[in-house]
């Protein structure tokens, strides 16, 4: 296909839709959320159908290898697409973008992508695609880093009800095997004023729950006037009258203060959930990852957190088959996982990034011993998982209810504080609202309820209802 384009392309009305594909984290589909925002503030409207969008974006993610295969996949569709649909506009951003490899390979090989923006330069979207409308070629537009937020970007949310809030932008930790910090560039915090003025302006429309996002949220304020750090920033938000929930993501173990665990636990509508990812239980595999922590830390962190913050709920992320990991070193995680009681865990495969350190490792583990280890460290995952949740059988929790269940649009889904996953009998006026929830079933990636009425909902949001989980 010849990538001649007329010089002028006249935009029609009928064109002013688009549809966003988002492949990543939360910090990408708050991207995502962000461009939606910037074009229905320019009177565009969102089509489902590609084949009738006149724009679409892929907001990529690069963490692993079928990150990057999914979105070329995609990617290769739109030959097809812009045959039934010639006048579309296909935008490529995001984290894969930041890699100039993988941008010389689109420009290459890719002629129906019309135009190619970064995460640092987002907030330039609206001029780009006019830039492209006015012009016609193709458009590649990607910055290195930035040391700045660019603040006031209009946001699209999902749900009127809860909402991520972006604290800060970026990684400093580099660990060996991750691309965020080549995608995402160093660290920098927002001023503590905007934050709050954001989730104000939030709960002024409604929303009850605000997720505060980072790829390491303790590191917060690093970068800012010494006297501000996460602790300071939850104990702050803590105060914002009608907020009900406070959540974050992601915790990393290494910054993980007493500080910081004083003051989840000390802040009422900080719920009592955190997501830790420790990667490995092997202090050997911890070291060559570049986490700069030990096994004892883990198990100390776990500690303080199960001592200090009532019915918490802890959460990981772990990887299996990094290179050198021996079986030794993967007992070691299991035994970790076992002494941790986690709730729940995202494991990954080990997977190559192109750039890292440890991609050109010695000793790269072989796929089938890769899966060997995920599908036992599943086993074990699952099994405590199950035996977590039996212990919430009979207990009564705080639901936020959140939309109907995907399986049955008469039962409602939503989470308790701990951030599990409750069904019940329902009805779409509760969406929005936090219900008491009876638990009459507890399976191992969900629990069954029933609502218990009551006069006042919002009464019950400060409390700290959620049963203490296995062990802790
Ligand atoms: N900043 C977060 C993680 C963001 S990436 C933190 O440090 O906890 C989300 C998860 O993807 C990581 O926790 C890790 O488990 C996984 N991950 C990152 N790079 C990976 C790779 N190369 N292969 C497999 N999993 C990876
Ligand atoms: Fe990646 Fe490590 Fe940074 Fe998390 S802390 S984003 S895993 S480099
Ligand atoms: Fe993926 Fe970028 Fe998030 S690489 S995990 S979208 S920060």
């Amino acid at each position: 296909m010849s990538k001649k384009k007329p010089a002028k392309r006249i935009i029609n009305n009928a064109s002013r839709s688009f549809r966003i594909f988002t492949f990543g984290c939360q910090m990408n589909e708050n991207d995502s959320e962000k461009i939606s925002g910037m074009l229905k503030a320019l009177g565009y409207v969102e089509e489902m159908d590609v084949n009738k969008a006149g724009l679409v974006i892929l907001n990529t993610c690069s963490v692993r290898e079928n990150a990057d295969e999914r979105v070329f996949g995609n990617i290769g569709a739109y030959k097809t697409v812009k045959k039934t649909n010639p006048d579309l506009i296909l935008a490529v951003c995001g984290c894969m973008m930041q890699q100039p490899e993988i941008v010389n390979q689109i420009v290459s090989k890719y002629p129906q992508v019309d135009l190619v923006f970064g995460t640092h330069n987002l907030h330039q979207f609206p001029e780009l695609l006019n830039n492209y409308m006015v012009n016609g070629k193709r458009l590649v537009e990607v910055w290195d880093d930035s040391d700045t937020i660019v603040e006031d970007l209009p946001v699209d949310r999902k749900y009127p009800f809860k909402g991520f809030v972006t604290i800060m932008n970026g990684c400093n930790n580099f660990c060996t095997y991750c691309i965020v910090p080549y995608t995402r560039g160093r660290e920098v915090s927002r001023q503590p004023d905007k934050i709050v003025a954001e989730v104000k302006a939030l709960v002024a429309d409604g929303c009850v729950e605000v997720t505060l996002l980072g790829q390491n949220v303790n590191s917060y304020g690093n970068d800012l006037d010494e006297t501000v750090n996460f602790a300071s920033l939850l104990r702050e938000l803590n105060t914002i009258e009608n907020l009900k929930r406070i959540r974050f993501m992601t915790s990393h173990p290494k910054d993980l203060s007493d500080a910081v665990i004083d003051a989840i636990a000390a802040c009422d509508k900080v719920c009592n959930y955190i997501h830790l990812p420790i990667q490995s239980g092997s202090t050997r595999v911890l070291k060559a990852m570049n986490r700069k922590y030990t096994q004892e830390d883990i198990l100390d962190r776990v500690s303080a957190v199960r001592e200090k913050i009532p019915g918490v709920a802890i959460t990981t992320d772990l990887i299996v088959g990094f290179p050198g990991e021996t079986e030794e070193d993967f007992l070691e995680t299991l035994k970790v996982i076992e002494l941790c009681q986690f709730d729940s865990a995202f494991t990954f495969l080990y997977s190559i990034r192109t750039g890292t350190p440890a991609a050109t490792m010695a000793d790269q583990i072989p796929d089938a011993v890769k899966h060997d280890r995920i599908n036992r460290c599943l086993e074990v995952l699952h099994q405590i998982s199950h035996d977590i949740n039996q212990t919430y059988q009979g207990q009564v929790v705080e639901v936020l209810v959140e939309e109907p269940s995907r399986n049955n649009p008469e039962r409602m889904t939503g989470r308790t504080r701990t951030s599990k996953l409750v069904n019940f009998p329902g009805d779409p006026s509760d969406i929005g609202n936090q219900v008491m929830v009876k638990i009459t079933a507890a399976k191992t990636f969900s629990l069954d309820g029933e609502k218990i009425e009551q006069e006042d909902t919002h009464g019950a949001a400060d409390t700290d209802d959620d049963p203490i989980p296995a062990n802790s």
